[in-house]
Order: C-alpha cells, then structure tokens, then sequence
C-alpha cells in the first residue's frame, strides 16, 4: 500500500502532481500491478469521439492481480465474510486462497458451455457470494459480465439480455427478503419468454421448486463437477470491456455503461485503499448491493484488489429488527462502514434504542455514497454510529465513474457535514454555468463538469456511442457533464446539490422520470403522465406522478393501484410512484412542451408561486391541479 496517503499536506502534493503530470502520477501507481505486458502509453484521449484509453496496449488480467499477484503473502487471508439473511444461519468465511479455486472453477465451467472472451453474462443473483464468483469468472476468462439488480423486474431484465445480446445469464433459484423467499429463476424463465440465451446457471440458495429447461438450464453445483480449480487467466487488453452496468438517463431508455479493464482496476483500488484508509486486517462493510455500482468498486474489485476482507450482507437493515446492521458490525467487528444515507434516514426514524445493545467500538470509519446526505442525518450517523470519533466520508461518484471521485481522505480530510469535500488525485473537477463558462473561484454554484480523463471513466455506451457522447460530452465543449449540480463554498469544498437533469435518485436509486413515465403509460386506461421528484423524508427524492386516464371505467382508487402494479411490472418495486395524481390536463408551452418546473412545484406541495405561466397554452390546468392535490 505505498500509494498510500497518510496526512492533508500528503495529499495537496499528490493532488498537486496528478494535475501537473498526470502521466507519470497515474503510472507510478499502476506500476505495483502485475503486467503481463506493460503499456506503451499511458493516456491517449480527446473528449471530442469521445475517445480515452489508458494503458494503451498494456495486457492484464484483473483476477490475476487479485490472485496470482497475492496468493504467496496472504493466501490464508479472509476475503469474504457472507453474513446470512437469517441471523441463525452459519456465516461463511472464504479466504483467497478458496476464493481463488472457486473462481477458476466456475470460470471453467462457462468455458466448458462455450463461454468465451467477449461473450455477454447477466447475472440476476442474490447477495451470495456466488454473486461474487460469478463476476470474477467472468473476468478470468474475459467475458464481460452486465449485473442487473435482483430487484428488477422480468420485463427489465428482458430488455437488459436483449440490448446485451447476453449469451449465458447466471441467477438462483431464490432470494431471502427477511423471512420471504422470493422466486428468482422463475422472474429469469418470464424474461426468457420475450428473448434467449444458450445457458441459464442456477446456484442453489432457498431450495425451492423452479422449472429447469432441458438443454438450456443447468445447476451451478453440477456444472463444477469435474471442472479443475485453476487455470491461466485470458490475457486482456487494458482496453477491453470488463463489464456494462445498465444505468437511468434523462430518456425512456437504459444505457449500458461500458467500463473497461486496467483502468478501472488501477482506480478501484487506489480510491478504496486511500478514501477508506483500509490498513490489511481491517474487516469493511460496504451495504450496497452487487447490482449498482458501489457493490462493483467497492464490495467486489475494489477491496479485493487490495488485499482487504469485504463482507457481504444477504439481507435489509430492519430484519429481524432495526438494530440488524449494529448487531453485524458488533458480530464481525466491523471497520469501515459504507452506506446510503437513505439507510441512514430509515434507521434515525428508530431512534437510539435499536443501537444500545451494541458495542460499535471496532469502528474506525463511516462512509456514505448514492446521494446527497443531508445535514441532519450527518449529524446522527456521526454521533450515534461513529460514536464522535469516526470520521465520515461523503463519497460523490456515478455509475459512469466507476469509482470515487469527490470524498474527504478518511481522518486526513477536515470534514463538513454534507459536503464530499475535495477532488481526489486526477480529478480535475469545473463548475460551469448553463452557457458553459467555467466559474473560478470559490463561493460559487453551478453544473458539475470534468475537464480531464481518469483511469475509470465511462469509455462507451453499450452498442451506441452516439449517445454517449450527446449524453455526456456534447452539453458543455471539451468536458464530461455528470448531470449533478455543485457549489463550491468559502473554503473550496465540494457541496453536491443534487440532479440538474430528468433524473431522480430514490432511496439512492437512480431513476429517470421518462422511464417511469413509459411505463405509466402501458396501461390502457392512461392517456398521457409526467413524473417529476419530491423531497421525501426517508427516500430523499419520491415519485410523483400527474396522470391523465379514461376514467369511465374504473374507481380512482383503483386506477392508481393497478398503474402502480403496472410500474412494479414493467421496471421493478423501486419504481413504483409514491403518489399518483389523476389530472385532467398537464401544464404545457405552446409548443407542447410539459413544464416540469410547475410540476415540481405541485410535488413539492406549493400553492403559489409558480413563476412565469404566461407562455402555458391554458394556465387554468395549474390552478386545476393544484386544488386537485391531496
Ligand atoms: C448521486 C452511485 C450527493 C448523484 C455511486 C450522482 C450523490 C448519482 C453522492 C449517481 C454523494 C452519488 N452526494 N449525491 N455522495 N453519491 N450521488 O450512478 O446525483 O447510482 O449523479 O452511482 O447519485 O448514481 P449512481
């Protein structure tokens, strides 16, 4: 770990050299990875394609510096820690050494059903360490893995097999959610009905009946029979795709983030080691799910990369109880705790009495990721959880990044509650107005921009870099815009301020209003909806939803239930509106344009106020919706 930051003057001077020589700063670090062969240059890009490689035509595999590189020193070392759903059932500890056999296994498996470099793998999988292997299998032979979020619906996955093209998608039989067993396998055989892959692998978890189709599913513990526990890695390009993880935009449609192999390996773990301050021995718990993001960075690669003991959470903060993630950290003696603020909310709204019976005393570091965490929550986390003496990193990332961009340097970084704080090394942040001009100096508010590339930005969208560049490097010339507004306050520290954009982020969760609006309007009855976000206590955005319906057929009542089961159906539970407002008519410009801002206002709950309706086509609908909100 000689990449290590160790105090605040430390980091300025990295800062400072990541800026002036970047090249050399980021080759220095990636130089303590195993090369099979090292790169010829070390950045190659321009933001005009866009077009970013880093590494150029170095050749790696990423499972080989997890493994080959660490086995010697720290074979015997815990990896994984699984701590079950149900408080009784055995926790399993898996060490590098074990990990290592399993992943060459199960990568030999998929070679041996004709998985190779390139091929497309979904993974529809609970939070088993399975999930894990799979990832890393898929990476040891080079086949880029897409994880989709368990809680996704069939018809979301559908889409997700189909705009991957997937060849294999590995998934389990069930999942536990406190003490229901939910059918996963069958959600994949509905997804199935509208598209095909060759091999379906079901790892065996609640042992509940699922209908297996001969020829194309087979069973995670059969196929490994017979398989050896090691192999050579596939030897990739530092630009070939690792993964896609589809993500929210401002259109109806979901992206493929395409992420690619050495660079995001080299970020991953550098952030994770120097944001987290991760010392070797230190238990970290990061709560996130595999099927976003953070469970990429930093549950699987990230910490492993490292050398570092990363525990994984089958179940929900509140089962059996509210006292769940206290009861855990006390159990495995927890170091450096990562959440959601949305997480933090729901368990402040318990009170202290679900933390009493717990000795917190291991922690050493909080953090936060997925939004912004307000003021309040802060406070509490600081004071409840890290007990007044665990410093709190509010890490502000996105699934484009691929790993932490703007976050305090754990215990070196003075914090402020609610402020990220200060770009990490070779993060050369702008805050732009909306003409473009970048605003210097410090008090200042405005878009969020990046000026420079890092090692694990975005390279693509899956199968349209079209609207990857309209999507990120087309609003403001020569930068990459990341939908976020920021100010920059007296000191020069980063507050985020939230979207700017039709994206909403619901107990952390990106959504985007267009999408849900897609989906609202698959009901028969509904004529036309506009979904916009409202402050919600607990889930710090919620859905609103104007819709207008032929409502000759139905009670409201009801009508609002079967759009929300609609939702439920076509993306998942995560998107269903937490209010749905029938109207008669939506407020819009001459030109036909649905005027957003107004909405937001209603959501909100404003009666007055409602700015410039002069350019609406009948200002009366505003007045109409406003005495129609309940
Ligand atoms: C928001 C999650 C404020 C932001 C890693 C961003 C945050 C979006 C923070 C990305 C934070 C994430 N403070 N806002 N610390 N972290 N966000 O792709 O709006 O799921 O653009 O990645 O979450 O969400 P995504």
């Amino acid at each position: 770990m000689s990449d290590r930051i160790h105090t605040l003057s430390g980091y300025f001077y990295e800062y400072q050299k990541s800026v002036t020589e970047p090249e050399s700063f980021w080759a220095r670090i990636a130089d303590s990875f195993h090369w099979k062969k090292r790169w010829d240059k070390v950045l190659k890009w321009d933001f005009e394609g866009p077009n970013v490689k880093w590494f150029v035509n170095g050749k790696l595999n990423i499972t080989e510096n997890i493994f080959e590189k660490n086995l010697f020193a720290f074979g015997d070392r815990t990896a994984i820690i699984w701590e079950p759903s149900e408080p009784g059932e055995d926790v399993r500890t898996i060490s590098y050494k074990e990990l290592y056999h399993q992943v060459c296994q199960f990568s030999n498996a998929l070679k041996s059903k004709g998985i190779q470099k390139g091929d497309r793998v979904i993974i529809y999988m609970p939070m088993i360490p399975e999930a894990a292997i799979a990832m890393l299998a898929c990476a040891r032979i080079g086949a880029i893995h897409s994880v989709v979020f368990a809680g996704f619906s069939a018809n979301a996955l559908t889409d997700r097999i189909i705009d991957s093209g997937a060849k294999a998608i590995l998934t389990s039989d069930g999942n536990y959610r406190g003490n229901k067993k939910i059918g996963i396998k069958a959600i994949v055989d509905e997804a199935l009905e509208k598209a095909d892959v060759e091999t379906v692998i079901v790892c065996q978890r609640t042992g509940q009946d699922v209908t297996m189709k001969a020829g194309r599913d087979h069973w995670w513990h059969e196929v490994i029979v017979g398989e050896k526990d090691s192999n050579v890695a596939k030897e990739m390009d530092s630009e070939d795709p690792l993964f896609i993880l589809y993500t929210s935009g401002s259109t109806g449609k979901p992206k493929g983030v395409v992420h690619s192999t050495a660079g995001y390996m080299v970020y991953t773990k550098y952030t994770f080691e120097n944001v987290f301050q991760y010392s070797p021995g230190d238990v970290y718990w990061c709560t996130a799910d595999i099927g976003w993001i953070t469970g990429h960075s930093y549950i699987v690669y990230g910490p492993l990369l490292s050398g570092a003991t990363t525990l994984m959470f089958e179940g929900v903060p509140t089962y059996p109880d509210p006292g769940r993630f206290w009861a855990v950290i006390e159990k495995h003696k927890v170091n450096q705790f990562y959440t959601a603020p949305t997480a933090i909310r729901a368990l402040q709204a318990y009170g202290t009495d679900p933390i009493a019976p717990y000795n917190l005393d291991s922690l050493k570091v909080l953090g936060s990721v997925g939004e912004p965490i307000n003021e309040e929550a802060w406070r509490w986390y600081y004071n409840h959880i890290g007990q007044s003496r665990c410093p709190i990193v509010d890490t502000w990332w996105q699934t484009e990044t691929g790993g932490i961009l703007v976050s305090p340097i754990a215990g070196i970084t003075p914090t402020k509650p609610a402020f990220a704080t200060l770009p990490l090394p070779g993060i050369q942040l702008a805050i732009v107005d909306p003409e473009g001009n970048e605003l210097t100096g410090n008090s200042v508010e405005g878009n969020l921009c990046i000026k420079y590339p890092w090692p694990s930005m975005i390279r693509t969208l899956w199968g349209d870099h079209g609207r990857c560049k309209e999507t990120y490097f087309s609003t403001y010339k020569g930068m990459y815009f990341t939908g976020d507004g920021v100010k920059r306050d007296h000191d020069g520290y980063y507050r985020i301020l939230g979207r700017v954009d039709d994206v909403i982020n619901v107990s952390g969760h990106r959504m985007g209003t267009a999408e849900v609006e897609n989906a609202i309007n698959e009901h028969p009855l509904v004529i036309e909806s506009a979904v916009v976000g409202y402050p919600h206590e607990v889930k710090g955005q919620g859905i609103y939803a104007f819709v207008i319906c032929d409502m000759s057929h139905r009670t409201e009542e009801n009508l609002i239930n079967e759009i929300k089961e609609t939702v439920s159906k076509i993306i998942g539970p995560i998107a269903k509106p937490d209010k749905i407002q029938i109207v008669s008519g939506l407020p819009k410009t001459r030109s036909g344009k649905i005027m957003r801002r107004i909405l937001r206002k209603v959501a909100e709950g404003s009666t007055d106020n409602m700015g410039d309706t002069s350019t609406l086509l009948d200002p009366e609908v505003v007045t109409k919706i406003i005495e129609g909100r309940k």
